[in-house]
C-alpha cells in the first residue's frame, strides 16, 4: 500500500500503531510524508519513506484535522502544513481523518475559529486586507512564539490566519476565491476531499462520520 502520512499531534498515535502492525504482520507499506515532521515520524518508526517523485498515486492518506463539519469539510493547518497535506491528499484515492472528539462539529467555526492560509511572504499584507474586505472577520500574520518574527512554513512561506465571521456556508466558493488571490499558495480549507473521519472520545469511545 502507498500511504500518505499527515502532520500534527494525532497522526503520531496512528503512525505508532501502523509501525507496530508493520513489525508484527509484515505489512508492505510505503509512506509519503506531508511535512518535515511527517518525514521524521516515518523514519524514526522505521517505516519505508517514499515520495511523490516515485509514487504520485496513493491508495490512501491518513491525517488529522482542526475541525470537521457534517459534510466532511475540514479546517487544517493548525501546524502550518496544509499545503503539502492537500497535495498528498489530492493524490490519494481516499483521505481518512483521525481526530479527537473536540474536532467534530456540525458546521465550521463551532470549534475552530480560523482558516490558515499559506502565502508568499511578499504578498502577506495585501492578502490580509483582501480576505477581510471580501469576507469579513479579521486576519493576522502568524508569529513565532520562540522565534522572533513570522512562522515560516516547510515551503519557506508565511501563514496568514483568517478569523472568519459566523454564517458562512458555501466553503467551496470561499476556498476558490481565496485561492485566486495572487500570492496565496494554499488554504487550510479541505472541501470534498475526506471520505471518512474517526473521532476518539476521552473515555476511549470511537465515533465515525461518513
Ligand atoms: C497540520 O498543519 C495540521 O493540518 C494538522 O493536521 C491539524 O492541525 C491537526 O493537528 P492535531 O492532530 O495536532 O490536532
Amino acid at each position: 500500500m502507498i500511504l500518505g502520512i499527515g502532520s500534527g499531534s494525532t497522526i503520531v498515535y496512528a503512525v505508532t500503531r501502523l509501525a507496530e502492525r508493520v513489525r508484527k504482520e509484515g505489512l508492505k507499506i510505503v509512506c509519503i510524508p506531508t511535512s518535515f515532521q511527517a518525514q521524521q515520524l516515518i523514519v524514526t518508526n522505521n517505516l519505508t519513506l517514499g515520495s511523490l517523485d516515485t509514487t504520485p498515486e496513493l491508495d490512501c492518506a491518513i491525517d488529522g484535522a482542526d475541525e470537521v463539519d457534517d459534510k466532511l469539510t475540514l479546517i487544517k493547518g493548525g501546524g502550518g502544513c496544509q499545503t503539502q497535506e492537500k497535495i498528498v491528499a489530492s493524490c490519494a484515492r481516499k483521505l481518512v481523518i483521525v481526530a479527537d472528539s473536540t474536532k467534530n462539529s456540525t458546521s465550521l467555526g463551532q470549534q475552530y475559529k480560523k482558516i490558515p492560509v499559506e502565502v508568499i511572504p511578499l504578498a502577506y499584507n495585501p492578502i490580509l486586507q483582501r480576505i477581510t474586505q471580501k469576507f469579513g472577520g479579521t486576519a493576522e500574520l502568524r508569529m513565532g512564539k520562540m522565534k522572533a518574527g513570522p512562522i515560516v512554513s516547510d515551503n519557506g512561506n508565511f501563514i496568514v490566519d483568517w478569523f472568519f465571521p459566523t454564517g458562512i456556508e458555501d466553503w467551496k466558493t470561499v476556498n476558490e476565491r481565496i485561492k485566486m488571490m495572487p500570492g496565496v499558495v494554499e488554504t487550510g480549507l479541505f472541501v470534498d476531499m475526506a471520505q471518512i473521519a474517526y473521532f476518539g472520545g476521552p473515555d476511549g469511545s470511537l465515533s465515525v462520520k461518513l
